[in-house]
């Protein structure tokens, strides 16, 4: 990967993580898809098995886009020469050249790709040669009891604005005070930090079950931000409603979220959930949603430079810390110059 600096890292995403990048129906059988995420421009597209690969858009001839060029079923053509490429990355074919060097070579960039819950992940490496680890999600979208709902944004802020967002429990209680599940409870409160498993909790002190009272971070090959908001009787079975977040930067202003709503419900219940989400709460929802949108949206992209935090943001300075350790660490690796070869062997004497 080319080098990049601890803040284009933060500004971008960290490597080493799987991303989602957009909903599976994004990627349809038969077309190239051209998205951008994480700064890179990415053509996505199926084979016809339905596998999803996720490549850079940049033919390995002369850098064309190769969204721009056409779907062969098992392979890309490039529109500019029609060079060919598999979902492996591999030059297949050169149709002006047969049998020219580029055949034959993994010239492509691909990323390891997976299908999970409704969107296509990919993992963005710091050594891509690497294999990744695997992905692992968090227990509500794993299946199961579980059933969740896909709600999908792309927003013109940050994507560590949503982050912010999503570690902000507060917001609940004063933004969103007037929605049918966070208008309960105290607007003041204390909260604390828990350390867990590869991340932390993050929760109000002298209240649970009420409003937006607690968020837990994880960071391991992923990053997943997980909630609850408690729902009323009248919503129906399956207790609190979980909401399960995940973010990915489109580049330094845009972002795409993730937000898999979630409830522990099967049978027949689960049949009534869906019913009711659709027809009552995921309206609702998405009018919650457009309050996040609007203040993040509107947000100077200076925020950070000015602001003055207190108790409520200590997770903010928790994860900031965290982010930004590890974006050092990668800087320095990517700028590190590549292991020295191995010393060639002595060439012997020549004897006479
Ligand atoms: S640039 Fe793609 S085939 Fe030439
Ligand atoms: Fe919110």
């Amino acid at each position: 990967m080319a080098t990049k600096t601890a803040e284009e890292l933060l500004a971008l995403g960290l490597r080493d993580r799987w991303y989602p990048l957009c909903p599976s129906g994004t990627v349809k059988r038969g077309e190239l898809t051209r998205i951008e995420r994480a700064g890179e421009q990415l053509l996505l597209w199926r084979d016809s098995a339905g596998i999803v690969h996720v490549q850079e858009d940049r033919c390995p001839h002369r850098g064309a886009r190769l969204s721009l060029g056409v779907h062969m079923g098992d392979r890309v053509a490039c529109n500019y020469h029609g060079v060919q490429v598999d979902g492996d990355g591999v030059v297949v074919s050169v149709p002006g050249s047969p049998g020219c060097a580029l055949e034959g070579r993994p010239a492509l960039r691909t990323f390891p790709a997976q299908e999970h819950a409704g969107a296509v992940f990919a993992w963005f490496g710091l050594d891509e040669s690497a294999e990744p680890t695997p992905l692992q999600v968090p227990d509500p979208i794993a299946g199961g009891e579980w059933d969740n709902f896909l709600c999908y944004v792309e927003w013109d802020a940050p994507y560590g604005y949503s982050l912010d967002n999503l570690l902000d429990p507060m917001h609940g209680a004063f933004l969103h005070r007037n929605s049918h599940t966070m208008f309960g409870g105290k607007r003041e409160a204390v909260f604390q930090i828990r350390a867990i498993d590869d991340g932390f909790v993050f929760e109000k002190t002298d209240q649970r079950g009420v409003n937006f009272d607690w968020v837990q971070l994880t960071d391991a090959g992923a990053q997943w931000v997980t909630l609850d908001i408690p729902y009323p009787d009248t919503a129906g079975p399956g207790g609190a409603f979980t909401i399960v977040a995940a973010l990915c930067a489109i580049n330094e202003t845009q972002h795409a979220a993730f937000f898999w709503r979630c409830r522990k419900v099967s049978g027949w219940e689960r049949d009534s959930w869906r019913i009711l989400y659709r027809n009552r709460l995921e309206a609702r929802h998405w009018a919650v949603l457009e309050q996040d949108r609007e203040m993040a949206e509107a947000m100077p992209l200076d925020a950070w430079d000015r602001e003055n935090l207190y108790q409520h943001d200590i997770a903010l300075v928790r994860m900031r810390r965290l982010l930004r350790s590890e974006a050092r660490r990668q800087a320095a690796a990517l700028a590190a110059p590549p292991a020295a070869p191995a010393p060639a062997a002595p060439v012997p004497a020549p004897t006479r």
